[in-house]
């Protein structure tokens, strides 16, 4: 009798260590969950069969110098924005193992390089939102009820979570604008904008509908800008704005989008982060903010990267520095205009 209470004892130790994990940090909310494609990958495509892969030097180089996956020097954007709401980094779905999945509480990170909102949108193996959120299901519906002791209390955890969706600029470069060189399909760029944010908005719904309340939509920026499609002359680089122009409908009509979505969906709060318009404040005055160069890629071809990392805006073709990601990050953590019509900060204490 006394060796069972011991037991017992001890069982209900072990299973208050797990919900300590999960709840009594010093965290903001219970969790971050992440979707999108490389501009937030931890390492998901490492697993997969494509070269959209960013596990070697010189990726990492500032992440002690360890190629995870990442595709940046250091940190992306959600790693920063986990660490700002005090969460561990969201580690990746595919790197952690399937019987390990479950004790995750905090977040996991779904996002994979190459993929984009669309199905079609691909470059090699890679996740696509669908995918996705069908691991995501998977966590909610099998993982996550094994920490939890009853339905109200994962229902209040879902709800209380971040989801942050960084998608569709791959819909454009590898789709889009890929498609427009030869038979150009899909009509016009404000009908293609539409069937986008279409399909993410039936995305977002299905998050909704397993418990997600609180988005961060990061939406497409100025793709005309990234050094991979700027025009360079021989005293000034320009935007390709013809690319811009194409883009530009997306992150336009994101918010109507969102704003539709919120009176369908009762208690969903949404924030997203205006990328055109932060781009935009930093090529005015990039040296405000620390850089000297927005133009180029901070690692040449096959060469070291850059040893002014601080100082650039891209760290390769088409991904930023970490000196970039935090800008982003601090922003619309708790700056009153990158982020609308919430930051992340008052996503955090609104209901
Ligand atoms: C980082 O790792 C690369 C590749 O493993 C290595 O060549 C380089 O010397 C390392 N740099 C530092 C500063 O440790
Ligand atoms: C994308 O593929 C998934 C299966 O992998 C399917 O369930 C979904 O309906 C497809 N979406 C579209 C828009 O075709």
């Amino acid at each position: 009798m006394f060796k069972f209470k011991v037991l017992w004892f001890i069982s209900l130790i072990t299973l208050q260590v797990l919900l300590a994990n999960s709840y009594c940090t010093k965290s903001l909310v219970p969790a971050l969950y992440v979707f999108g494609d490389s501009s937030v990958d931890a390492g998901n495509n490492n697993n997969l069969n494509t070269a959209a892969k960013a596990n070697t030097f010189p990726y990492g180089i500032d992440f002690n110098n360890c190629s995870t996956g990442r595709f940046s020097n250091g940190k992306t954007f959600a790693d920063i924005i986990a660490i700002k709401l005090g969460l561990p980094i969201p580690p990746s779905y595919l790197s952690v193992s399937e019987i390990e999945r479950y004790q995750i509480a905090s977040g996991i990170n779904y996002a994979s390089a190459s993929c984009g909102i669309l199905n079609s949108t691909r470059n090699g193996e890679c996740l696509s939102l669908d995918k996705q959120i069908e691991y995501f299901t998977s966590t909610v519906t099998k993982d996550l009820p094994r920490n939890f002791r009853s339905k109200t209390k994962l229902k209040h955890y879902l709800s209380k979570s971040i989801y942050l969706l960084s998608i569709g600029s791959n819909d454009y470069i590898l789709n889009y604008l890929r498609q427009e060189i030869g038979t150009n399909q899909d009509g016009n760029p404000e009908e293609y904008a539409d069937y986008l944010l279409r399909q993410l908005g039936s995305n977002i719904k299905k998050i909704y509908d397993l418990g997600g309340r609180k988005f961060v939509i990061i939406g497409v920026g100025p793709i005309g800008c990234i050094p991979g499609y700027i025009i360079r002359k021989s005293h000034s680089q320009d935007c390709n704005e013809d690319v811009n122009q194409k883009v530009k409908p997306f992150s336009k009509k994101l918010p109507w989008m969102l704003q539709e979505l919120k009176t369908q969906l009762s208690g969903s709060l949404f924030t997203i982060l205006d990328s055109f318009k932060v781009f935009k404040k930093i090529r005015n005055s990039p040296e405000k903010f620390g850089f000297t160069n927005i133009c180029d890629s901070c690692v040449g071809e096959g060469a070291k990267p850059c040893e002014n990392r601080k100082q650039y805006y891209f760290y390769d073709f088409g991904h930023t520095t970490e000196a970039t990601n935090e800008i982003y990050a601090n922003k619309c953590f708790s700056g009153r205009h990158a982020c609308v019509p919430l930051n992340v900060e008052q996503l955090v204490h609104a209901h």
